[in-house]
């Protein structure tokens, strides 16, 4: 009987102390995220330019957002959901006095969509100065295949990007100096891009969301190169870790746990936006191409995401993926 009450008390006291280790961890994590956070200081107005966010309806876009039309730019909402980006659009006008603002259709999941948004921008527009790609999914357990066969968190976080730069490369180095920024994520160190399945249609989607992140930088390091010289820079970034619609596929009860903790010990979405703005927008940026910021600093990479071998390959391959036309522009 003995040990059993023993082993009973030890339980509790280790469960006790595990709570507490836990808590203590997060706490530490919450005052890192404070100590370090990144705010975006600079002042810059933007009158004269245009800037196009894509997925600007919910967290960090939308917060993105608010920064650019206040501070005066043509900004082109480039959105799925078409009755949230106009209700916004309303709202962000109301609130900035901005009143250049307009929502365009973008289902970046859909080669086709790509290409009509792109044409639209292209006949419409006669200039594209920041070129920022936010819009991301994540999907957990739910296995999709797009209408083009690509599997769905690779095609939109990566494929309908790449895409899209393509598309619009022209309007931006005639823009110049002109920039494009990727939101990746610093959980690309969970994940491996695997080159010889570059469309991982049997592959938990859960993962697929670090590979498509760690495809953000692979494409942001090899877009800067293929650039150099052009006058349009390209730069990556991580926004840290916050509670947003990008977890909503997680089920309960893991959501609960991570919504607590993500709206209790890490950042804002106006927090998480700070470095996005910062990349597209701070002057003493002007010139920085191919690097990769965090909390508004440039960070270190890891050694095998920086491979420019990696990088041509996935982009040959990423070419062939989009089915790139002879007509396309090339980069
Ligand atoms: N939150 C974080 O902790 C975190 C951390 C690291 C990196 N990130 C990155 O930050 C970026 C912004 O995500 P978030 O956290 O702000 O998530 P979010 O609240 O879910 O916002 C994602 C946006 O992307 C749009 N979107 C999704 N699929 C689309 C598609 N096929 N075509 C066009 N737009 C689409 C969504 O529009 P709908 O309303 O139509 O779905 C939404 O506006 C993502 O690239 C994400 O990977 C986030």
């Amino acid at each position: 009987m003995l040990p059993k009450i023993v082993s009973c008390t030890t339980l509790c006291y280790l469960a006790v102390a595990s709570l507490l280790v836990a808590l203590l961890l997060l706490l530490a994590v919450y005052f890192y995220a404070q100590y370090t956070l990144g705010i975006c200081k600079s002042k810059k107005k933007m009158d004269g330019k245009t800037v196009i966010i894509t997925g600007c309806t919910s967290g960090i876009g939308k917060e993105t957002a608010r920064d650019i039309a206040r501070r005066g730019a043509r900004l082109i909402m480039a959105c799925r959901n078409m009755e949230a980006a106009n209700k916004f659009k309303e709202e962000l006008i109301k609130e900035s006095g901005n009143n250049n603002i307009v929502v365009r259709k973008l289902d970046l999941s859909s080669l086709s969509s790509v290409r009509e948004f792109a044409q639209q921008i292209n006949r419409e527009e006669n200039r594209l100065d920041v070129l920022i790609h936010n819009a991301g999914t994540a999907e957990v357990f739910r296995k999709k295949v797009t209408e083009d066969g690509l599997e769905m968190t690779m095609a939109t976080n990566h494929y309908g990007p790449f895409l899209l730069t393509h598309l619009l490369i022209d309007l931006l180095k005639r823009s110049k100096p002109s920039r494009i920024v990727v939101v990746a994520s610093g959980l690309y160190v969970l994940a491996r891009l695997n080159l010889n399945d570059v469309n991982p249609t049997t592959t938990m989607p859960g993962y697929l969301y670090y590979v498509s992140k760690y495809a953000n930088i692979v494409f942001a390091l090899e877009l800067a190169r293929r650039l150099e010289g052009s006058g349009v820079a390209a730069n990556c970034l991580h926004p840290g870790l916050m509670s947003t619609g990008i977890w909503k596929n997680v089920p309960p009860p893991v959501s609960w746990v991570l919504n607590f903790i993500l709206n209790t010990f890490c950042k804002t979405p106006v927090q998480g936006a700070q470095t996005t703005i910062h990349v597209a927008v701070s002057d003493e940026l002007d010139g920085t191409s191919g690097k990769y910021f965090s909390d508004c600093h440039e960070q270190e990479l890891f050694r095998h995401v920086k491979d420019p071998s990696k990088g041509k390959k996935f982009w040959e391959l990423s070419e062939t993926m989009v089915k790139l036309q002879p007509t396309d522009p090339k980069i």
